[in-house]
């Protein structure tokens, strides 16, 4: 999604802009920009592409005057991206400067309001009309001007503006699309995530919707949008400034798949005490719990696939239907929920549109909902009736792994916690999950520890341009993420299939040397998915088969096999999906992508 920077000190504000952004690269972008204050100039520099050509244009940003300024990386909504397109957008006299992240989805009306009364456009973006609308209500009074703005738009914004006549501030706005405030000594920061300034500061405003915030030098005032001040409490950032960083490894990626046996280990800790689970998170009552006749879990992407892990689960322990729904077609299908309904959201940004409304739909229909968020403070998180955090630390890359992973352990501490309520698991066996959950992050460890079998597998597959993934019950779960890592990072066409489902169609296209990997670690179903290895090699499939240790026998069934060391059936997925996400980055790798930045993809998608 669109990064926002913005500056205000005594120093030079385009250099610290500039490196802001960049640590704002991940959210992914096709355009960069800065507007610099200059004593009351307003001075734009904007291009299409990658920061270094904003870098270019501008020497490093030494060629922008100015104490005051804003920066914007773009990831386009509305309108291609393109120098005129990107951001910051200037009013038509060239009086006001924005910068913005979010949708605004009534600009068309507006826009063409404004073109009525003969103002000029020169950008097909919804941003630009924000811009215009400031100078076309503006009567002296820039907070009135913003207020009466505001509240013309619909959608959401984060947004930055910087006025000709304000030359010693920068006005900040939230609506959905999070923005946080730095505060420094003589100096503070605007940005959409904090790895922008922490450089700089670890204290911070995080704003909440309709507030607006007046950032000067020497101080930060937030109102609402009845102009009565906000009393705001700050946060200092605890991360380990390299946390947001690559600590010597080449991608974020990487590095995040070795912080897994950690991620999941911050995760679990605080949540076991004297042999029991402990989720103070969750504000049901016991009976609220039993009540239960459903369990809807609403997700996007890789959170969606562990939502599918979950079903399988909370199935099999609690015995409560349940069902992993995409947030965006949850939402448009008058979903059957009630206050009987329990609805499970999983989100690593907390901030992913689609799920975020899919949530409000199902608060709206009665139900309690308990988000499992990465992002502390996201709107996900805030608009929840309980929040657990997955404690995984910054995910950079936009491919998720430890988010993915640590979401993993949260529902296993909430199947056994529920399971344990509903009465469904013996001491005995709660005794066991919680000793096979204590080990998984060490067994992580190992299966990290011998990859090289994964890279050398890797290097041989590369090449490959269809792949299958192919499991059943839970295997199956597993190989929609297995079929994303490997087709989101390599641009390499993949597909993840129920293996019982193969041969009712799409087995026609396996041909000779197609790669198939077959997950075949859920115990139950070994001679299932062996007779549907033996079934795809039969129309020359090459079979890479992903087992537990207790299986060596595959070795004679596929053309090549990874072991992971045997754990309960519900917690397999935690270690079959290591050696699928090293295969996926270690495959691109080869491949020569752009492996923490994807074409096309972005972070936290916060539009529809
Ligand atoms: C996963 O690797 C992708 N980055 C994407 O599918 C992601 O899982 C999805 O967009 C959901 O994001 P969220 O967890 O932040 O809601």
């Amino acid at each position: 999604m669109c990064g926002i920077v913005g500056y205000i000190g005594e120093e030079q504000a385009a250099p610290f802009l500039l490196s802001g952004l960049e640590k704002l690269e991940y959210r992914g972008y096709d355009s960069a920009g800065l507007c610099l204050n200059d004593g009351g100039t307003l001075v734009v520099k904007k291009s299409k592409g990658k920061l270094t050509e904003l870098k270019t244009l501008t020497h490093n940003g030494s060629s922008l005057h100015g104490t005051v300024g804003i920066g914007h990386t773009r990831w386009a909504t509305h309108g291609e991206p393109s120098d005129v397109n990107a951001h910051p957008h200037l009013s038509e006299s060239g009086r006001f400067a924005v910068v913005h992240n979010g949708i605004i989805e009534n600009y068309l009306p507006l826009k063409e309001k404004l073109m009525d009364k003969g103002i000029t456009f020169r950008s097909n973006t919804d941003t630009e009309v924000i811009a215009q609308l400031i100078e076309y209500y503006y009567q002296g009074d820039l907070m009135d001007t913003i207020i009466k703005v505001l509240s013309r738009l619909d959608g959401s914004y984060a947004l930055g503006v910087l006025s000709k006549d304000n030359p010693d501030e920068i006005i900040a706005v939230r609506k959905e699309s999070p923005l946080i405030i730095g505060l420094g000594e003589h100096e503070n920061f605007i940005a959409s995530d904090i790895p922008a300034i922490l450089s700089k500061t670890r204290k911070i405003y995080r704003l909440e919707n309709d507030e607006i915030a007046v950032i000067k030098r020497d101080g930060v005032s937030v109102f609402n949008t009845d102009k009565e001040p906000v009393q705001k409490e700050y946060e200092t950032i605890e991360w380990d400034i390299h946390a947001a960083e690559k600590g010597g490894y080449e991608h974020f990626m990487f590095k995040e798949i070795m912080e897994q046996p950690k991620a999941i280990h911050d995760t679990i800790s605080p949540r076991i005490k004297d042999g029991r689970v402990v989720l103070n998170e969750i504000s049901l009552t016991a009976e609220q719990i039993r009540s239960f006749r459903k369990i809807n879990i609403l997700a996007c992407g890789s959170a969606y696939h562990v939502g599918v892990v979950a079903k399988y689960i909370f199935e099999k322990i609690l015995r409560i239907p349940t069902e992993a729904d995409l947030a965006s077609e949850f939402r448009y299908r008058d979903p059957i929920v009630d206050d009987k309904t329990l609805t499970v959201v999983i989100s690593q940004s907390g901030e992913t549109a689609d799920t975020k409304e899919a949530m409000k739909e199902a608060k709206r229909r009665g139900s309690h909902v308990i988000s499992i968020v990465n992002v502390l403070g996201s709107a996900i998180a805030k608009e929840s009736d309980d929040v657990i955090y997955t404690l995984a630390g910054p995910e950079i890359a936009v491919a998720t792994t430890k988010a993915y992973s640590t979401q993993l352990a949260v529902i296993y501490l909430m199947a056994i916690y529920f399971g344990d309520l509903l009465g469904k698991i013996t001491d005995t066996e709660y005794q066991n999950y919680l000793s096979e959950l204590l080990m998984i992050p060490d067994k992580i460890q190992q299966i990290l520890d011998n990859s090289e079998n994964v890279q050398y597998l890797a290097s041989q597959l590369f090449h490959a341009d269809d792949v299958f993934f192919i499991g059943r019950n839970i295997d199956y779960a597993l190989s929609l993420e297995g079929s994303l890592k490997l087709k989101e990072i390599s641009y390499i066409h993949s597909e993840a299939y129920a293996a019982g489902e193969l041969k009712h169609g799409t087995i026609s296209l396996i041909e000779k040397g197609t790669l198939v990997i077959a997950l075949a670690t859920h115990e139950e179903l070994i001679g299932k998915i062996v007779s549907n290895m033996k079934e795809v090699q039969a129309r020359g499939a090459y079979v890479l088969c992903l087992a537990t240790e207790r299986h060596q026998e595959l070795k004679d069934v596929a053309q090549n096999t990874i072991f992971i060391p045997p754990t309960c059936d519900m917690m397999l997925p935690s270690l079959a999906v290591i050696p699928l996400q090293l295969f996926a980055y270690y495959v691109a790798s080869q491949k020569g992508c752009d492996i923490d930045k994807p074409r096309n993809l972005a972070k936290s998608v916060t539009v529809e």
